[in-house]
């Protein structure tokens, strides 16, 4: 099928982005949660925090690069003990998402952060899947969830954790590789992707973030990515861009996490409009909105703003978003033919 898209007045450009469907593919469900619920969550367990308040942990998000965050990210998860916490904080992102008219998420969840610290891999996989599971009726959208590595941490863990993880193989969809990238390259995993492989699950990996092309080249060759998390490094070497381009691999692209971590000096200079450009499935999505100061609508807004991208960007990755998703082809067409819809209404002036 193919769609034409209908031109908008640039002023309700920003408007539309809000309103339009979308899916979100990457979303670190650790990296939704909110100070208030860390200390919410902190009371409810009796955890010890070290900071007197949320105004004083926020005022700790000051982060220089991607180790920095990192070292807040899993010292805030650690008030996550039982599977209703797991739950309520799925449950509070999808009721986020719907807000934000995300009509799919694939959410990607750590669980060696919370297995190191004694919490067993069914209380986490049980709490989430269930929010994922009531999503539709409670929420008005589809989720699933992806179980990440951390790549910091060695391929033996990495193994350990998956068959941890097999009691619950029908809980989720696929797997990703996430955590400090610079060292610790895809191929550190191959052994463990070529077994979930065999398991048939999705595969995917944070790729080109901080790292270089050369970890593109191998979350693509050696772990068999589907889609690459970030890979805004891409635009570094012409022989990838062309092969992302022919292939329609996708990238989950995260402005405002790209900018919070200083990937890029600042969010104009954001590689985005360049892997439109070339023709790349590029989507947008938060990472740890939590952290990096917006949920999806305000990523797409700020690229937007800070890059002078049009109606026709805006078009083109909600359906890149519908397109690099796992969801089967019946969905993928309804959204589409939704997204084509708002565009009517918004060109029309209905909306
Ligand atoms: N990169 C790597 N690991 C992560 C990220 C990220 O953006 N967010 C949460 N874990
Ligand atoms: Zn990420």
């Amino acid at each position: 099928m193919t769609w034409t898209v209908p031109p908008i007045a640039p002023e309700r450009l920003p408007g539309l982005l809000a309103a339009m469907p979308k899916a979100e593919l990457h979303l670190h469900i650790e990296g939704s949660l909110e100070p208030e619920m860390i200390f919410a969550l902190a009371a409810r367990n009796g955890v010890a925090l070290p900071y007197a308040s949320v105004e004083a942990l926020r005022r700790a998000y000051a982060f220089t690069d991607l180790q920095s965050f990192l070292d807040i990210y899993y010292q805030g998860a650690a008030v996550l003990l039982e599977e209703q916490d797991f739950h309520d904080l799925a449950s509070a992102y999808l009721a986020r998402a719907a807000a934000e008219n995300v009509v799919h998420a694939e959410i990607f969840f750590d669980p060696q952060t919370h297995t190191a610290r004694g919490v067993d891999m069914g209380t986490v996989i049980r709490g989430l899947a269930r929010a994922c599971a009531d999503a539709p009726a409670r929420h008005g959208i589809s989720a699933a969830l992806i179980l990440c590595f951390l790549r910091h941490l060695s391929e033996r863990e990495a193994f350990e954790t998956l068959e941890a993880a097999l009691p619950y193989r029908d809980q989720f969809i696929g797997v990703g590789l996430d955590s400090s990238e610079v060292g610790h390259p895809p191929e550190k995993f191959a052994r463990v992707f070529a077994r979930c492989r065999e398991l048939g699950l999705r595969i995917v990996a944070h790729a080109g973030e901080e790292g270089p092309p050369a970890y593109i080249w191998q979350a693509l060759d050696v772990l068999k990515a589907e889609r690459i998390d970030h890979g805004v490094q891409a635009v570094h070497d012409p022989a990838l861009m062309r092969r992302l381009a022919d292939g329609r691999v996708p990238l989950t692209v995260c402005p405002l996490s790209n900018q919070k971590l200083r990937v890029f000096p600042d969010l104009a200079r954001h590689s985005l409009p360049r892997l439109l450009d070339a023709g790349l499935c590029a989507t947008i999505n938060s990472d740890d909105p939590a952290y990096f100061g917006g949920y999806v609508n305000e990523n797409f807004r700020a690229v937007f703003a800070a890059t002078g991208l049009r109606a026709e960007a805006a078009w083109r990755l909600a359906a890149n978003s519908f397109e690099a998703s796992f969801a089967g082809n019946a969905a993928k067409r309804d959204w589409t033919q939704r997204l084509q819809d708002c565009f009517e209404r918004w060109h029309d002036d209905k909306a």
